[in-house]
């Protein structure tokens, strides 16, 4: 699909590695809390996703890429002959209904439970230090548990779970591609941080050990399925899940030009617009114009995105794409509303996480809200 050379706004076709995407409006990952026995995806996930084919992009729910690698109830994973089946459902919905999809691959590390964990065992982290705060756990909110910290031979296991996982998602389920979740506190983000990567082997310390990890993840995964069906997500200046870096700004410069060689599909960043819940911090520096600078592939920005302010960020050169979270739990067809000025339905926040369809797939597409 040839590239236009006019300035690009959220309706110019885009190419993320092998995928070619019809417009630039993102379908940003979200946990739903929805799957079903064997942590399987269901019909209604299919529907759900289904309903929101004419993203430029669907990036999934955060997936499990192992049994070690769960946080929260009733989160899919990729890493079982059922779960991967169920996922091959989802594909196919989405391709009949003419859409693209990703499944994001996730290992949560610290934020988790031993309710979570194989034999009640506690979780994995790179360093034993637990999250300030509290998780849900199905049964109530508990405090986060004190982790153990990974022992260095344990570690290439984990990077197969990854690559063992991309595979099944590409070659076994249809999917498009998958996207390695290094972001929002999770395990790869808990390496490359320092506020929870406090490692003395070649997995700590440096900022090249603390990419090391992810890495050797892309390494993997990109001989299994090939780099251009690879994104990366980061969010270098994020607090959530109690997250810090002493010197975000260097540090996520070194590990983006540390992500050019493998020429991936693209890097997805999360740093919020002003007043956003994941706008960097106060005295936190903004780092995302400095990724977009360094990084020689497509650039994806997130966090708390207008139509209006995407287009302004497409056309100024900040991003290649913009992945929209919210506006599409609520807004199925949410590209067809950028583009005809129709008003965006509000969200139920309290149907985000577990339950039926009812917040999940009975937000009406714009035809039946007029009919
Ligand atoms: C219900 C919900 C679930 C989310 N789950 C994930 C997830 O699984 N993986 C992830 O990287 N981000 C997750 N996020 C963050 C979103 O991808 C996105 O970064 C955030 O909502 C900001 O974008 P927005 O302002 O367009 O919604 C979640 C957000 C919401 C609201």
């Amino acid at each position: 699909m040839p590239q236009s050379t006019d300035t690009p706004d959220l309706f110019t076709p885009l190419r993320l590695g092998a995928i070619e995407l019809p417009n630039r409006v993102i379908m940003a990952p979200m946990t739903r809390s929805r799957a079903g026995a064997g942590n399987c995806p269901t019909e209604l996930t299919a529907d759900y996703y289904a309903q929101r084919a004419s993203a430029g992009l669907i990036i999934t729910e955060a997936t499990q890429v192992c049994d070690t690698a769960q946080g929260y109830p009733n989160t899919p994973g990729i890493h079982t002959d059922a779960q991967t089946h169920a996922w091959r459902a989802v594909a196919e919905a989405v391709h009949t209904a003419g859409g693209r999809i990703v499944t994001q691959l996730w290992h949560v590390g610290r934020i988790s439970h031993p309710l979570f964990q194989p034999n009640g065992a506690a979780p994995l982290a790179p360093s034993a230090i637990a999250a300030k705060g509290q998780l849900y756990t199905g049964a109530g909110m508990e405090p986060f548990p004190m982790p153990r910290a990974l022992e260095t031979d344990e570690i290439p296991a984990l990077v197969r779970h990854f690559a063992d996982a991309a595979k099944r998602a590409v070659f076994d389920a249809g999917l498009d591609g998958v996207e390695i979740h290094a972001a929002n506190g999770y395990l790869i983000d808990q390496f490359l941080r320092d506020r929870t990567n406090i490692r003395s082997d070649r997995y700590g310390g440096s900022v090249e050990n603390r990419c090391r990890f992810l890495l050797e993840i892309l390494e993997a995964t990109a001989h299994a399925v090939g780099a251009d069906r690879i994104g990366v997500r980061l969010s270098p200046t994020g607090v959530f899940n109690d997250m810090g870096d002493s010197d975000p700004l260097p540090h996520f410069l070194s590990i983006t030009q540390a992500l050019n060689p493998f020429s991936l599909a693209y890097l997805h960043v999360i740093e919020g617009r002003p007043g956003h819940h994941m706008a960097p911090p106060e005295g936190a520096p903004h780092v995302a114009a400095a990724l977009r600078a360094a990084f020689k592939g497509p650039f994806i920005l997130n966090g708390g995105y207008s139509r209006t302010d995407a287009d302004a960020t497409l056309a100024k050169g900040e991003a290649d794409a913009v992945s929209f979270g919210e506006p599409f739990i609520s807004n199925p067809d949410l590209p067809l509303r950028f583009r005809t000025d129709a008003p965006l339905a509000e969200a139920d926040r309290n149907s985000y996480y577990g339950g039926t369809a009812k917040g999940y797939t009975d937000y009406p597409a714009l035809e039946s809200v007029a009919a």
